[in-house]
């Protein structure tokens, strides 16, 4: 059985399938809607934090396949406090055909799975966010013709999602840079995974602390809050650390001629991001934001559409 936990955990060929998928199933969509692929299929949303694109983007992409999604919000099920999370994988998943989780600690979606009969999904935790990373990648894509060779730079926080972000460039051939304060670096572990991966697919990543070197040239332009859900002690402190981060005017006059401006949203305006670099030409985060629905139905289509309901054991 497949699950989707980390763009790590990917290979070169399941991370293209994925992303032809969304392609056909966005174009799908666009031409009048979806075949129904996931007919009476059910996904049960447990959320720990809160959210607006991924509850939303999943519920609807269920929705438009044919299936059902649940959503059960961080006060429900009490993960790991009402209940073990060991004991909440085995109930639950007798009774939906996949889960998507969004928890604190990683550790928690990778026990969810280990104990689940049916797929699950990484929604976001503290160490990726890989369903963000698909939608970026087809964002890329639809806006620079490829991936492939691309200088992407993340500038801010090394978080989940310039993990998930980091590995996807890495698995297709794109030159990753994130530029950080030397204490919010992304970790040496998975720089050097992310290395190894690079290494086959032609692309490469970098760590520079300086924004503006890290920005010049770039094809694409990236940031996210500073103080990710679960850091809110720290934001007064970051705040005061970031600010050389900012993706503002000066730093996209650095970056190429056609260079887009990314980002997950939510957006902090005025700190990450301005109004006006959010707002201006080079901005591409609504089609980004749009294409968490796209890169999720092929998720659950991915997961789904190969599991034999008639495996389950009682
Ligand atoms: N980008 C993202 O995951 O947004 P939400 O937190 O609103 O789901
Ligand atoms: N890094 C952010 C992403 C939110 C979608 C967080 O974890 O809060």
């Amino acid at each position: 059985m497949k699950h989707f936990l980390a763009i790590a955990d990917l290979t070169p060929a399941e991370f293209e399938q994925i992303l032809t998928l969304a392609k056909k199933l966005k174009a799908e969509w666009k031409r009048g809607g979806n075949k129904p692929l996931l007919k009476n299929k059910t996904l049960g949303m447990v959320f720990q934090k809160p959210s607006l694109r991924t509850r939303v983007s999943f519920d609807m992409a269920m929705l438009h396949l044919g299936g059902q999604a649940l959503y059960l919000s961080p006060n429900e099920i009490g993960l790991g406090q009402r209940e073990s999370i060991a004991d909440v994988a085995r109930v639950l998943s007798r009774y939906v055909d996949a889960i998507m989780a969004r928890v604190f600690a990683h550790a928690h979606v990778i026990e969810l799975a280990e104990y689940s009969r049916v797929p699950v999904i990484n929604g976001l935790s503290d160490y990726e966010h890989p369903c963000q990373a698909m939608a970026d990648v087809l964002t890329i894509i639809e806006h620079c013709g490829k991936l492939k060779g691309l200088k992407v730079v993340f500038l801010g926080d090394g978080n989940n999602v310039a993990r998930s972000l980091m590995f996807a460039c890495a698995l297709g051939g794109a030159h990753f840079v994130c530029a950080s304060p030397r204490e919010y670096a992304l970790d040496e572990p998975a720089v050097t995974q992310a290395r190894a991966m690079a290494k086959k697919s032609g692309g490469s990543v970098e760590l520079f602390v300086d924004p503006k070197a890290a920005a010049r040239d770039a094809d694409v332009l990236y940031t996210d809050t500073w103080a990710s859900m679960g850091q809110e002690a720290e934001a007064a402190v970051r705040a005061k650390i970031f600010p050389p981060y900012q993706v503002n005017a000066e730093l996209v006059a650095l970056a190429k001629r056609k260079a887009i401006v990314m980002h997950c949203l939510p957006a902090h305006r005025g700190m990450e991001i301005t109004d006006e670099v959010m707002d201006g030409p080079h901005s591409v985060v609504f089609d980004q934001a749009e294409n968490r629905l796209h890169a999720q139905k092929a998720i659950l289509v991915h997961l789904l559409a190969t599991k034999k309901s008639t495996s389950r054991k009682k």
